[in-house]
């Protein structure tokens, strides 16, 4: 099956598996945001014709969340928690060590596809702090030894 098509059908079955009453525009793009982990522009078309609505109106309030991404992520995710009690006990620290590691400014990718840097407010591990997750796995206690020896694990793989 061609890669276009595939992603048509993993769009469509997102659109329609969605089991609540109401199905909307954000639903829809959450849905579809759930499953492929970004929005691709045949999301967008999808979703307009799925709920009736113009492809400007699925822009509006797709462009309206800033949590909607649209362009795929890395194959790992990595959340740095710049929360209060992370970023008292050296968050930033450990933020700027892995933007040098990945080279990159900000959030974003690194080069290689493998990792997405993205910040966070709080994890909700304070306790832990400063904490980072790997695909929503937290792992606490972190300096920027240890985060940049479990994002070189991750790339090395
Ligand atoms: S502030 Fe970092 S886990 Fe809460």
């Amino acid at each position: 099956m061609p890669e276009n098509s595939n992603l048509l059908e993993k769009i469509k079955h997102s659109l329609e598996s969605q089991e609540q009453p109401t199905v909307t525009i954000l639903s829809s793009l959450l849905s579809i945001q759930d499953n492929l982990h970004y929005i691709p522009s045949e999301g967008i078309s999808e979703t307009a014709k799925f709920c009736g609505k113009s492809t400007n109106e699925v822009w509006s309030v797709a462009s309206f969340y800033t949590n909607f991404r649209f362009t795929p992520p890395g194959d790992n995710v990595v959340d740095v928690c710049w929360g209060p009690t992370c970023h008292l006990l050296g968050a930033q620290i450990i933020i700027d060590n892995l933007q040098k590691t990945l080279e990159i400014d900000g959030e974003g990718e690194s080069k290689d596809g493998k990792i997405t840097l993205k910040y966070n407010t709080c994890l909700g591990a304070c306790a832990q702090a400063p904490c980072i997750a790997i695909d929503h796995y937290i792992h606490g206690k972190q300096d920027k030894n240890t985060a940049n020896k479990i994002i070189n694990e991750i790339r090395n793989k």
